[in-house]
C-alpha cells in the first residue's frame, strides 16, 4: 500500500485522484489532503478517507476540527511543506493551482518524493530550480503525460515533440470576442478543469504555458516543441523521430487516465476507465497553429525566449488578469493587453530562489490591477 498525498484536493484534479484512488482498491491509502476555500467539501474527504492530516491553506473554524476528529490538522505553508516531506509519504500529488505549492514541491522533490505534478505555474516559474533533485516527477498534464510515456522508454533520435490543443470554446467563434461572458469562456467544449485553467485554454495560454512546461520537462530546443490543433483532444502528444516515424500516444479525454499512469507508474494498471474504441476514431483533425491566431500563445512563446524572470511575469499577469476577467471587472479581449504590456515593460531580475518567484509573482499582478486601473 503507497501513501499519497493529494494537495489541492478538493479541486478539479484533486478529486479526480481521490476517484482513481478509489479506482485501485488496496494500492493506495490517501495519507493527507489539502484545501483552501473549500472547507465543507475537505471536511466530506476527510470523513470518507479518514486521511492521518489534513492541511487547511486558509485559516478556518474551530468548528470544523472540532467535527472532524479524525486527521491531524496543520496549517498553512508550513503545513503543506510538513506534509510532503514525511517519510511515511510515497507520492505527493502536486494540484494546488497557482503558486502556492512551490516551496512544498520544492521540498518534497529534495526528500526524494515522486511528485505527481499537475500544477504547470510552478514548472513554468521554476523549471529551473526543479532539476537534478533527488525525488522524480512525473507530469500529469496530459500532453506532457504522452510525451513522458514515449520518451521515458526511447529518448534517442528525437526530432520533435508535439502538444495537442483542443483549441477551447472559441475556435470557430463567429461572434464578438471582446464580448464574451465569463460563462461562455468556463464552458470548454472537452475538459472540465478549474476556472484559470477553462480561461487560459480559451486564451491558448494554456497551450502557451504547456510549451514551457515541456521544456523544462524533456529537455528538448525550444523550437522543436510544436503545438496543433486537434479538437477531439484523442491524441494527447506525438513525438517524431529522426528516421520519419512518428509515436502518438491517445486517450479519451479525461484527467483520470494519466493520474492514474502516475500513480501506478512504472506499471499499467486497469482501473476500470474504459479504452479507446479505435474502430470508431474516424473524424480526428489536425490543423496548425498560425502567428496571430492567439495572441496569448504568442506572447508565451515570447517569453520562453527571453526565459528567466519573463515567465514569472508571463504567469503572473496571465493569473491575475483571467482573475479580474472572472470578476467581471474586464473584458476578455484585455487579458493579452494586459499581458503583453507587463512584459514589455519587465526588466530581468533574479529568480534563483522560491522567494524570488513569489516576490515577483506578488509585484505583478498588483502591477496588473494597476494596469487595469483598479487600484492605484
Ligand atoms: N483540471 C485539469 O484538467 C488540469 C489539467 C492539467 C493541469 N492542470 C493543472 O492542475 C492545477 C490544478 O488545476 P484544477 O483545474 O484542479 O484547479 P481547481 O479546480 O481550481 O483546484 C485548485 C485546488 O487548489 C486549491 N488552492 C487554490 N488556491 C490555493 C492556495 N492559495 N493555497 C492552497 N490551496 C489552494 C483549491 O482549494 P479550494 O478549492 O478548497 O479553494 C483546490 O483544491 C493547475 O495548476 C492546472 O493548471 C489541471
Amino acid at each position: 500500500m503507497k501513501n499519497v498525498v493529494v494537495f489541492g484536493s478538493t479541486g478539479s484534479i484533486g478529486r479526480a485522484t481521490l476517484d482513481v484512488i478509489d479506482r485501485n482498491p488496496g494500492k493506495f491509502s490517501v495519507y493527507g489532503i489539502s484545501a483552501c476555500k473549500q472547507e465543507g467539501l475537505l471536511i466530506r474527504q476527510i470523513k470518507k478517507y479518514r486521511p492521518k492530516f489534513a492541511v487547511f491553506t486558509e485559516k478556518n473554524s474551530e468548528k470544523s476540527r472540532v467535527k472532524t476528529k479524525k486527521a491531524k490538522y496543520l496549517y498553512g505553508e508550513d503545513g503543506l511543506e510538513f506534509l510532503a516531506t514525511l517519510p511515511e509519504v510515497d507520492i505527493v500529488v502536486m494540484a494546488i493551482s497557482g503558486l502556492a505549492g512551490l516551496k512544498c514541491t520544492l521540498k518534497a522533490l529534495e526528500a526524494g518524493k515522486i511528485v505527481a505534478l499537475a500544477t504547470k505555474e510552478i514548472i513554468v516559474c521554476a523549471g529551473h530550480l526543479l532539476t537534478d533533485k533527488k525525488g522524480k516527477i512525473l507530469p500529469v498534464d496530459s500532453e506532457h503525460n504522452a510525451i513522458f510515456q514515449i520518451l521515458n522508454r526511447e529518448n534517442s533520435g528525437v526530432s520533435s515533440i508535439i502538444l495537442t490543443a483542443s483549441g477551447g470554446p472559441f475556435l470557430n467563434y463567429k461572434g464578438d470576442i471582446k464580448k464574451v461572458s465569463p460563462e461562455q469562456v468556463l464552458k470548454h467544449p472537452v475538459w472540465k478543469m478549474g476556472k484559470r485553467i477553462s480561461v487560459d485554454s480559451a486564451t491558448m495560454m494554456n497551450k502557451g504555458l504547456e510549451i514551457i512546461e515541456a521544456f523544462y520537462l524533456f529537455g528538448v530546443k525550444k523550437e522543436s516543441i510544436k503545438v496543433v490543433l486537434h479538437p477531439q483532444a484523442i491524441v494527447h502528444g506525438f513525438v517524431k523521430f529522426c528516421d520519419g516515424f512518428v509515436k502518438a500516444v491517445c486517450s479519451i479525454p479525461d484527467m483520470r487516465y494519466s493520474i492514474n499512469y502516475c500513480l501506478n507508474f512504472p506499471l499499467r494498471v486497469d482501473c476500470g476507465l474504459p479504452g479507446l474504441d479505435v474502430s470508431k476514431m474516424r473524424n480526428l483533425s489536425f490543423y496548425d497553429v498560425r502567428a496571430g491566431m492567439f495572441p496569448c500563445f504568442d506572447l508565451a512563446k515570447e517569453a520562453l525566449k527571453k526565459a528567466g524572470s519573463y515567465l514569472t511575469v508571463l504567469n503572473a499577469a496571465d493569473e491575475e488578469s483571467v482573475k479580474i476577467f472572472l470578476e467581471g471587472l474586464i473584458s476578455f479581449d484585455k487579458i493579452p493587453i494586459l499581458i503583453e504590456k507587463m512584459l514589455a515593460k519587465h526588466k530581468r531580475v533574479s529568480v534563483d530562489t522560491p522567494d524570488d518567484i513569489l516576490s515577483l509573482d506578488f509585484q505583478i499582478r498588483e502591477k496588473i490591477r494597476i494596469e487595469a486601473g483598479l487600484c492605484r
